[in-house]
This record gives structure tokens, sequence and C-alpha cells, in this order.
């Protein structure tokens, strides 16, 4: 039945703006501020992390770089030891390169333009509205997973179209529902829905405030909503790779700046040289292999099993013979910059 006065009809975006005022996060640190560089920090690693998981990690990583000139000014090994632990490295790598390049192009400013932040190493279209809207109070759409999540059950979006045609769909219809004022508690509301109420699964609809209006509640298709997109299956790759120690430590490889876990240290690849004569070139005598279960790791291109040989040494000189290795004790392996996987490894090993 048709609601009688208009404002018993409120528009989609006044019902997520008085949601979030009355019921929304208000208390998240970095609503705390407009700084463009905090904003853009948070939702750097609020990306593919959750909120509780990235709160400590925010206020040690301001703690540490205060400013976009201290950030571009660090070496790239301390900002990635502070992001250890909140894995998806390539998100630290391209938050150096890209204080680097506001600071040496931009003048160290962020732009309120969210076309122009967008296409900075690491900031796609989101991330650029999300830090237009936040620092800088412009109009602009945000459009993650929990928002897309959002919409395509509230409109039941689920049309037959490519991927590439979805998408652009959802983009026009994030930027039309946008609001003329209170864009900021509009986009914090759209973040706060997608992440407390409408959940992936069991979304919680008795608490939305699109419940009245929302498709995907009304015909009760919730769980098929969002369509999830088919999946190709991932290449496989195998390699090998050497864990050298005595008990007490660890033998690792800093990996090159680009390519899969740049920056990070590893294990070394085994490439055509025997355990024996690879100890012996670093310095230590090979007292006995075992191999450890492998470990997998999907990336997003490929899948890479990784072979591990265990090989326990005893170390003649620590001095590292090749440049960016080290003996790692493993009394330090929790904090340093790893790959999750190796580190999971290291810390469940026997010594
Ligand atoms: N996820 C992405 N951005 C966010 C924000 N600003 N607050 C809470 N969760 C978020
Ligand atoms: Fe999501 Fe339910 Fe709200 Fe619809 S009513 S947007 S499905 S939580």
């Amino acid at each position: 039945m048709a609601d009688a006065r208009p404002e018993d009809r409120p528009s989609f975006s006044m019902r997520v703006i008085r949601w979030q005022m009355a019921n929304g996060r208000h208390d998240l640190p970095w609503q705390q501020t407009r700084d463009a560089y905090r904003i853009w920090l948070s939702e750097t690693m609020l990306q593919q992390t959750r909120v509780q998981t990235v709160i400590p990690y925010y206020a040690r990583f301001l703690a540490c770089f205060p400013t976009l000139e201290a950030l571009a000014e660090a070496p790239l090994e301390s900002v990635l030891e502070l992001w250890s632990g909140l894995g998806y490295y390539a998100r630290a790598r391209n938050l150096h390169r890209c204080a680097k390049t506001i600071v040496t192009e931009r003048a160290g400013k962020f732009s309120a333009d969210p076309v122009e932040t967008a296409g900075l190493p690491g900031i796609g279209r989101s991330t650029a509205a999300a830090i237009s809207v936040f620092a800088f109070g412009r109009r602009a759409a945000i459009l993650d997973g929990n928002v897309k999540r959002v919409l395509a059950r509230c409109f039941g979006v689920a049309s037959g179209d490519s991927p590439a045609q979805q998408e652009r769909s959802m983009w026009a219809l994030a930027e039309v529902l946008l609001p003329e004022n209170d864009i900021e508690a509009y986009t914090q509301g759209m973040m706060d829905l997608g992440a407390t109420i409408c959940l992936r699964s069991k979304p919680v609809c008795d608490a939305c405030p699109l419940q009245p209006v929302c498709v995907a509640c009304r015909e009760g298709r919730q769980a098929e909503l969002p369509r999830p997109t088919p999946r190709k299956a991932l290449p496989e790759r195998t390699t090998s790779v050497l864990l050298l120690s005595d008990g007490r430590r660890v033998f690792l490889e800093r990996r090159p700046p680009s390519g899969i876990w740049g920056g990070l240290l590893c294990l070394p690849e085994a490439i055509s040289e025997s355990a024996t004569s690879f100890a012996r070139r670093q310095g230590c005598r090979l007292l006995g292999t075992q191999a450890l279960p492998p470990i997998t790791h999907a990336f997003t291109h490929f899948r890479l099993t990784l072979q591990v040989l265990r090989c326990d040494v005893e170390v003649i000189s620590l001095q590292a013979r090749e440049n960016g290795c080290e003996w790692l004790p493993l009394d330090d392996v929790a904090g340093a910059a790893l790959p999750t996987p190796i580190k999971k490894l290291l810390l469940s090993l026997d010594r």
C-alpha cells in the first residue's frame, strides 16, 4: 500500500543517513579526523582486513609515521615490518610508493577530487571516493564488497549481465543514490550496514532501515543475492624452498621489491642446487634433512605450492654471505615481515 505523505516514504539515502546517525558506528579512530593521510591509511588497511584487527595496527603505524612525509622518507623494510600480520603486503608497498608520489609530484597534498586520486598506487575508485568523502566532504560514491552486497539485495540486482556490465550498472546505481547532504553519514552508513546488518550469511533484516524497500527481503532471496561471480580454477605453480635452521635461527632471503611477496623475507628457493652445497655456500654444515608438509597459498592469479625441505645445520659462520640474506632468530619470527604462510610454518616448528 502506498504511503500517504512524502515524509512517510523517505528516500533510500534518508533511510541510511537516519539509521547511521542513530545506530551506526561513531567511535572508530579514523572517524575522529579529517586528515586525508589518516583516512587514506585507514581505508587501505580496511580494504581486506576487519575493523577490530585494523585498530591496533592503525595506532602503531601512525605512532611511527605520523605524517605522509614521515612515511615517504621511511625505508620500505620498516613499513613492511609495521604491516606484519595484516597480510596482503602489496597494500604496504603501494602505500609507501603512493606516499613518495604525493610528496614528489603533488606537493605532499591529497586532492579533494576522487578522479585525481584514483589511479595512485593502491587507490581504486572506491577508496578514492572514501577519501574525498571523509577528508573533504565531497559527494562521491563508494562501492566496496559490502556496499555491493547491500545494493544487490536491496535492488534485486541479479541480471544475466557480464561481470563488467554488472560492475558498470552497480556504479551507476551507487552514483544515482547519493544524497545532496550528509554525504559522510550516508557513506559511513552504507559501510556500517554492510558490516553489521546486511551480513553475507544471516543478514539481520529486522534491524535494517532498508527492510521496507528491500527486494531480497520481500522475496526471501537474501541467500541467493548477490550472485557469486564464478571463479576460474587458478593455475598451479610449485617450487621447492629450503628451511635452514640450527634450532635457534632460520636462514632467510629478502625477495626482490616487485613480484610475489615483494620486499618480504622468505625461505630461499632451491634452484638446481643440492641442499648440501647450498648450506656450505651459506657457511654451514648440513646435518640432516626432512621433507615438511607442503604449504599452499592462493594468490590472485595462481595457486602456489611450496615443497619445504627442512635442513638441520650447524652454523659455522653467522655472517650471511649474500646481500639481502640473514639469519633471523626464531624468537623474532612473530614480528618479522614474512609472508603469512611462512610465518605460520616457522612458528609451528619443533626446535
Ligand atoms: N571499511 C572500509 N572503510 C571503512 C570505514 N571508514 N569505517 C569502517 N569500516 C570500513
Ligand atoms: Fe540486507 Fe535484509 Fe537490509 Fe535487505 S533488509 S538490505 S537483505 S539486511
